[in-house]
């Protein structure tokens, strides 16, 4: 779709408390650090969380959670908001106006650690869902070592992994078109940065075999991929209610279906996430937040040699990782 014909969506902006995003974002001029700065990043208990999302850091560690809380994890780029949608849609009986109305997708599933320049600690998501009605359903980046507590304890956690290559790819765009990170990389630059942990929440391969090690003595974790919910989106909507203890008719599974499709979420205003754009926050120019939603992109983008390099890293990181893997196997190709 064309940038024109997304601008021409309605603006949707967020009816409920605005959790996220800011309606005024701050000045671009207002972000300490670009990507690459020295103070960029920040080594959080082995996660190593961005700017200024770190500065939410001294809240997000006096969260609480609760039993009805619904907690999705995943390294960036790894399908955050497709599950966020299915979960939303999940908890209000596949209605389609759950999704189709009301406050954008990052108000209504806020992200934790989320933080903007100048923001007021009792306006961060991780200080004002405290008290708010559950289930609350939120997610977050942070590697298990840097999870709270009382997430790993009391609510229902999410995790969604996409394979290492997609997940390149998909960040490269992204944080290119971020316009507050200032981020120009190459493709080969945005792999350099994978491989030698200085891309966002790296380690990459820490943080999927943190979490899928914990899948055998965890009850309350959930372990998703993000090829089994393009491949089959109606097995993966049935596995989530299921491990959320829904009930859904096979008509309110069908509408779920439906609007949770990449072609969907892409014209749909709340989960486009054009706001971020029409903020200035994003340029869609660049690349929109709903971009191919496909299974292999990496093939369109990655050089013999550069894939070989990746292919390279993998296999060390793998083996590296395997205990805690447990048998886990990346999906690269449709
Ligand atoms: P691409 O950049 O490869 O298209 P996150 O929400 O973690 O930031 O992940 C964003 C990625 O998930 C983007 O990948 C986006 O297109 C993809 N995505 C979002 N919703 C999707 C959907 N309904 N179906 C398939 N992919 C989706």
């Amino acid at each position: 779709m064309s940038l024109a014909k997304v601008l021409e969506q309605p603006a949707v902006i967020p009816c409920t408390p605005p959790v996220t995003p800011t309606p005024t974002p701050p000045a671009i001029s207002a972000f300490k650090y670009k990507f690459g700065d020295e103070g960029y990043l920040l080594d959080y208990h082995g996660t190593r969380v961005m700017y200024p999302m770190y500065e939410s850091l001294p809240v997000v560690e006096r969260f609480e959670a609760d039993k009805k809380d619904i907690c999705i994890v995943t390294f960036p780029k790894s399908g955050t908001h497709f599950m966020g949608a299915i979960v939303w849609m999940i908890l209000h009986d596949g209605e389609p106006s759950s999704l189709l109305e009301g406050d954008v997708l990052d108000g209504k599933v806020p992200w934790l650690e989320y933080s903007m320049p100048g923001m007021k600690a009792n306006m961060l998501p991780a200080h004002t869902m405290t008290g708010q009605e559950g289930p609350r359903v939120f997610f977050t980046h942070l590697g298990y070592n840097a999870l709270p507590e009382s997430i790993k304890t009391q609510a229902k956690v999410i995790y969604v992994a996409r394979n290492p290559k997609d997940v390149i790819v998909s960040a490269n765009y992204f944080f290119r078109a971020l316009t507050f990170t200032g981020c120009s990389h190459t493709m080969e630059e945005t792999i350099q940065s994978f491989k030698n942990n200085t891309c966002v929440y790296a380690p990459y391969f820490d943080h999927v075999a943190g979490y899928r090690r914990k899948v055998s003595d965890m009850t309350n974790l959930f372990f998703a991929t993000y090829e089994e919910m393009v491949q089959n989106l109606e097995n993966a909507v049935k596995g989530v209610a299921g491990f959320l203890g829904k009930q859904l008719t096979d008509a309110q599974i069908a509408n779920i279906v439906r609007y949770c499709s990449h072609a969907e979420m892409k014209v749909n205003g709340v989960t486009s996430h054009i706001h971020l754009h029409k903020l200035g926050l994003m340029d869609f120019n660049i690349a929109p937040f709903m971009r191919k939603g496909i299974i292999g992109d990496w093939k369109e983008h990655f050089s013999p040699e550069l894939n070989r390099q990746v292919d390279e890293w993998i296999e060390q990181e793998e083996d590296r990782v395997q205990h805690d893997l447990k048998g886990f196997r990346f999906q690269y190709e449709a």
